[in-house]
């Protein structure tokens, strides 16, 4: 309790002591003493007047009250150099407000409800002789009447930063910055003006120019400036390193800026530009087209090849510039090839416009160190768009739709000369796959954003980005990474510690992703590969979430179930194996004599058999008919040969006699059937049992089928008697189709066989 209590009162006199001073007369004020003066911070007090302060007082802040003038000169101390009285109610200055305040060198009275009124002598901001700093912000009634008297009135002052942000309505008509409201600040060493949030939508030519001896800092955001001819003009604003120009309304493409140059004025130029002694360039004629090629204008480059069809643009830029903010500000065109006057360029942000194809490519800009052209919905990036940006270390192309682009640079040409390039930004661009080359030559890029696309794998060779430190994959479509990814980022790793994100993706617990899950666990088998945030990974199993937090447990369980799972599908395979195994079988063996057919047919063709019908057709076949019959059938074979080839003519093949030795019996037979019009058969329990019998049949019906168009070439002859039980089905088959004669084995019925036997033959 005492030590609290201890403590407490310490902290009590510690800010008595710091508030020990009294500096007004009511004692209102935190007083302290700053550098040896007095500094009186009278903010928030709900004060509705100024006290009166101790003339040892020389900085007061009197924000955030509710005061509705400026305090009379008299009543503030004599040494003042810094008031502060911003977010008042203030509603207006007077001829004699400043009087008195020759000392003053920082003036703030933004955030108050200053009006313009009518009759202010032009004098009335000559009081302030030594302001420094002076800012009008926020009093949208004082509008631009002001700027003539109040530049006027500080032309021989000390002025160094001026902020007149939103001195216009904002949802007034637009404005237009004229030369009277600038010409007086020449005389000053202004370095930083402020025109914000001013509806600006026009600048007079010959305007801006007055400031090109000193100033540095130029902020013109969230305005409606549109293209126009006093852009050139800053071109000679050589002290001039930054400019914001963000929040544009403007949709003019520069091409059409550069055309209207044709027009320019000529009768007023010389009024616009009465002080000869500034710029020197100004003068030669834009107006007269046959001295134009010759004009100044074109040596410093503005209209490079001009008459040609294809302009090289060149742009002038204050030769010091170093950043240029036109984010946000519609800019809706196509970017042509470009170049700029010499210039020191480091950043540009175009972030936000609606830059919608990238031609280039952008030449001239040496310097350039970071480039931001995210959110432009650009579809299209040329492939030499980025090609003269050497110095460039920073890109910054989210959220575009460069995906299809990137996916068909097969050679790695749009990034091909980055290659002092260090980050790499490539959020949210519909990308789904890189090709292997696409960061070909960035060996010194070191961050590397991918996130928020549709990759599923990572294919872009990592080898080439040797410098690679973080490579963020969080939220794509990457289920696992393949064996050989892995391999490449821990070969990777070895060199440079790498940290890889991978948060976000619909990551499989499977038995085919247990060797990704147990390498991202371990850091890569190299465990030089930090991966962010792993604990918050979460992975899919059979529609479960697993959060990464407890995944060491999981991968445990997923081994045995995959152990058991690999004998599974072990089994399958060799069931799946079997079955199509025993498929092949039974089909080579259901079509075993298409096959042999069309085997000897191919290979008769290759040797040189000929076929018979090749030459001649169908007509001359070398035999009436192919006798096919078992062994032990010869007897009734010779029968037949005497019969038919004694009595009747006929010429029959019979394998015995007519089969040319020394060759395949195989290839003897379907030469033979081939070469015969009809193939007979004799059947009998002994064909059946000889394979070559069989063999015959098959072919024989093959070669009807094959290549007589079904004409009848098979002709059975039942020699014996065949228990039906004996016959084999294909056998069957036959005798089903076809007619066949029986050998009646008595001596009248012989003669009408043999009579008709020999019909069936013609
Ligand atoms: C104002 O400043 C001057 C010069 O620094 C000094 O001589 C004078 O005493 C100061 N006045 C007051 C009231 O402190
Ligand atoms: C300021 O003046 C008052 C008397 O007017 C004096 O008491 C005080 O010490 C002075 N403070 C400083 C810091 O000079
Ligand atoms: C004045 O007081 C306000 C409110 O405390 C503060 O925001 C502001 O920064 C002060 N001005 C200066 C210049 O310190
Ligand atoms: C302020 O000065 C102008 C011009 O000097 C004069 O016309 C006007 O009457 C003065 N206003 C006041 C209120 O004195
Ligand atoms: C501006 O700066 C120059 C050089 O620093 C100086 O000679 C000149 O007096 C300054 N002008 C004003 C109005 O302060
Ligand atoms: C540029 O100006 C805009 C509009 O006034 C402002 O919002 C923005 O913060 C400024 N940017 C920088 C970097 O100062
Ligand atoms: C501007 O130039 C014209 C001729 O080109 C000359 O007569 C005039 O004196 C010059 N003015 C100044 C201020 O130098
Ligand atoms: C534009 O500039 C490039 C490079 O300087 C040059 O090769 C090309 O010929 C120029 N085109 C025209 C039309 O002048
Ligand atoms: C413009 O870009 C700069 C740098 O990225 C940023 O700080 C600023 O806020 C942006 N301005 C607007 C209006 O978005
Ligand atoms: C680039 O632009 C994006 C989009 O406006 C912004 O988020 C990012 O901060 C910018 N980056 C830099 C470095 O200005
Ligand atoms: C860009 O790189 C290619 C080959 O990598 C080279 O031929 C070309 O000259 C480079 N361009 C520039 C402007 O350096």
């Amino acid at each position: 309790m005492d030590l609290v209590q201890i403590l407490w009162r310490t902290y009590i006199l510690t800010l008595l002591l710091e508030y020990t001073n009294c500096c007004t007369d009511q004692h209102l004020c935190r007083c302290t003493v700053v550098q040896g003066t007095l500094y009186a911070d009278c903010s928030h007090l709900g004060l509705r007047s100024s006290p009166l302060f101790w003339s040892n007082v020389t900085r007061i802040n009197l924000s955030h009250n509710i005061l509705t003038q400026i305090p009379r000169p008299q009543s503030l101390p004599s040494n003042l150099t810094y008031l502060d009285l911003s977010y008042n109610a203030i509603n207006c200055i007077e001829n004699n407000t400043f009087k008195g305040l020759w000392k003053l060198s920082d003036l703030r009275l933004n955030g108050n409800k200053i009006g313009m009124p009518d009759n202010l002598d032009r004098n009335v901001f000559a009081d302030l002789k030594n302001i420094k700093h002076l800012d009008l912000s926020d009093n949208p009634e004082l509008t631009f009447r002001i700027m003539p008297i109040l530049t006027y009135g500080l032309r021989k002052s000390t002025i160094e930063i001026l902020r007149l942000n939103k001195i216009h309505c904002t949802f007034g008509s637009s404005t237009e910055l004229r030369r009277n409201d600038l010409k007086n600040l020449k005389y000053t060493n202004l370095t930083e003006i402020h025109l914000s949030s001013n509806r600006l939508e026009m600048v007079e030519q010959g305007a801006i120019i007055s400031l090109h001896q000193t100033i540095r800092k130029v902020s013109v955001g969230d305005n409606n400036l549109v293209f126009g001819l006093y852009l050139l003009e800053l071109f000679f604003l050589n002290k001039l390193e930054w400019i914001n120009a963000t929040l544009q309304h403007m949709s003019h493409s520069p091409e059409e800026v550069l055309r209207s140059f044709l027009f320019f004025s000529c009768n007023n130029r010389r009024r616009i530009y009465q002080d000869n002694s500034t710029i020197e360039t100004m003068k030669t004629s834009f107006c007269n087209l046959d001295t134009f090629q010759k004009s100044r204008w074109v040596k410093l480059g503005i209209f490079q090849g001009f008459s040609s069809t294809k302009i090289n643009y060149t742009f002038p830029v204050p030769p010091k510039l170093k950043t240029l903010f036109l984010n946000e500000s519609n800019l809706g065109y196509t970017i042509p090839a470009i170049s700029f006057m010499k210039n020191s360029i480091e950043n540009i942000y175009m972030q936000g416009n609606l830059l919608q194809s990238w031609i280039g490519p952008i030449r001239t800009l040496g310097n350039l160190k970071r480039l931001n052209l995210s959110n432009n919905v650009c579809s299209k990036v040329d492939r030499d768009f980025f090609q003269h940006l050497n110095a460039l270390t920073e890109l910054y192309l989210n959220n575009n739709l460069l995906g299809f682009n990137l996916a068909l640079d097969k050679e790695g040409k749009i990034f091909r000369n980055l290659t002092t390039l260090r980050l790499l930004e490539l959020k949210e661009n519909r990308i789904a796959n890189l090709p292997k080359a696409v960061f070909v030559n960035l060996y010194n890029l070191e961050h590397l954003d991918l996130s928020d696309n549709i990759l599923m794998a990572i294919e872009f060779n990592i080898e080439n980005l040797r410098s690679l430190t973080y490579l963020d994959l969080s939220s794509n479509q990457i289920q696992s990474l393949s064996g050989s990814t892995m391999d490449k980022l821990d070969q990777h790793a070895v060199q440079t510690i790498t940290t890889l994100s991978l948060m976000n993706n619909p990551i499989l617990c499977q038995c085919k992703t247990l060797n990704f899950l147990k390498w991202m666990v371990m850091g890569g088998h190299s465990r030089n590969i930090r991966f962010k945030n792993l604990k918050e990974y979460t992975c899919t199993k059979a529609g479960t979430v697993i959060k990464f937090g407890q995944i060491k447990q999981h991968i445990k369980e997923l081994e045995k179930e995959c152990a058991s799972y690999k004998t599974l599908i072990f089994v399958v395979a060799s069931c799946i194996l079997l079955f199509l195994f025993i498929l092949t079988t039974g089909l080579v063996y259901r079509y075993r004599w298409r096959l042999r057919y069309f085997y000897y047919m191919t290979k008769s063709r290759y040797h040189g058999y000929k076929s018979v019908r090749s030459e001649d057709e169908q007509t001359d076949f070398k035999y009436d008919a192919f006798v096919s019959y078992a062994e032990k059938d010869l007897r009734f074979v010779q029968q037949m040969i005497s019969k038919l080839e004694g009595d009747k003519g006929i010429r029959l093949c019979i394998h015995h006699r007519d089969f040319v030795p020394g060759y395949d019996i195989a290839e003897n037979i379907i030469t033979a059937i081939n070469k015969s019009r009809k193939t007979i058969v004799i059947l009998s329990p002994n064909f059946i049992q000889s394979d070559w019998c069989m063999y015959e049949l098959h072919i024989a019906k093959m070669e009807e089928i094959y290549k007589r168009d079904n004409e009848d070439v098979l002709f059975l002859v039942c020699y014996e008697e065949i228990p039906a039980e004996n016959i084999p089905l294909s056998i069957m088959d036959v005798i089903h189709q076809k007619s066949y004669l029986e050998f009646p084995d008595d001596e009248y019925g012989n003669t009408v066989f043999w009579d008709k036997l020999h019909e069936a033959l013609f």
